[in-house]
């Protein structure tokens, strides 16, 4: 009777620590993340680089003025870009702690991947290719659109795909003349954009507590499965027991 009481007690109680804890997590959660309107005026040094570089080629495409709105066209468009050329298939976008040797800058946050950017998630999980997380102000315009037009120019021997469609065909890189199209221009600005966003503090806290949380249940949800293995473990072993004193008995007799 003792055995029973004493099993019903764990059960109840790993049936509320689960319910308490860990079945929030089966909820449709709305994960805390940031519009592209919150990181484009984070972005406009990128804009402003690429329209003293490219000024007539951005006044046609995006009008005269640097602005988060553009900002926000630019960005999207070269996201697109990215995904539809598919970079991803050779770049990460998230440094690691253990990247350091590759000088990428610094280590990947959590809160610098929540953006609607990031919808679908762009950290890659191949790197033909160097990580490109932190590439603002690595590499300038007058390199990403000779390395985008024909690869080997700037980096010979490389296997990176050459993607001269991104230009218009007077584009030469004998006159160093280069023209890029909208979707080149807009891609060169994504390039330029990544690694330049810097979350809000109340944003960062958000993410970070909501990641917590998440960490804090996976914990809890081992200790349970644990606990619960140890539970049937004991429960066999006295079945067990029982069925061998039984069987003893019945040899004494
Ligand atoms: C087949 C694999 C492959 C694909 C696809 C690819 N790359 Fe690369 N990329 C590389 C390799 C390898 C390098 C290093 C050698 C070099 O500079 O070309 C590189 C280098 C780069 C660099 C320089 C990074 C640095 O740290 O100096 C940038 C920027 C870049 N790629 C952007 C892109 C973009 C944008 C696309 C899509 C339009 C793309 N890559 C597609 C393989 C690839």
């Amino acid at each position: 009777m003792l055995k029973v009481i004493s099993y019903i007690g764990i059960a109840v109680l790993c049936v509320s620590m689960l319910a308490w804890r860990v079945a929030p997590q089966f909820k449709a959660i709305q994960p805390e993340i940031a519009s592209v309107q919150e990181l484009a005026s984070s972005v406009l040094p990128a804009l402003t680089k690429v329209q003293k570089r490219f000024p007539n080629e951005y006044k046609n495409y995006f009008g005269a003025e640097v602005n988060a709105e553009v900002a926000e066209e630019a960005l999207t468009l070269g996201r697109d870009v990215y995904v539809a050329e598919g970079c991803w298939n050779c770049h990460t976008q998230w440094v690691r702690e253990n990247d350091q040797n590759f000088n990428w800058g610094k280590p990947s946050e959590i809160q610098e991947v929540r953006h609607e950017l990031m919808l679908p998630s762009l950290i890659g999980n191949r790197r033909v290719g160097p990580d490109l997380f932190r590439l603002a102000d690595r590499q300038s315009l007058d390199w990403h659109a000779p390395h985008l037009i024909k690869p080997s120019t700037t980096s010979p021997g490389t296997v990176m795909p050459a993607y001269p469609w991104l230009f218009e065909k007077e584009s030469s890189l004998d006159t160093w003349t280069i023209i890029p199209k909208k979707k080149g221009l807009a891609l060169m600005i994504y390039l330029d954009g990544l690694g330049r966003w810097e979350p809000s503090e109340e944003l960062t806290t958000k993410i970070k507590s909501e990641e917590r949380s998440k960490a804090e249940s996976f914990t809890i949800a081992i200790y349970l499965a644990v606990i619960g293995a140890y539970g049937l473990l004991m429960f066999l072993s006295i079945k067990r027991g029982d069925a061998s004193r039984r069987n003893s008995s019945r040899l004494t007799l």
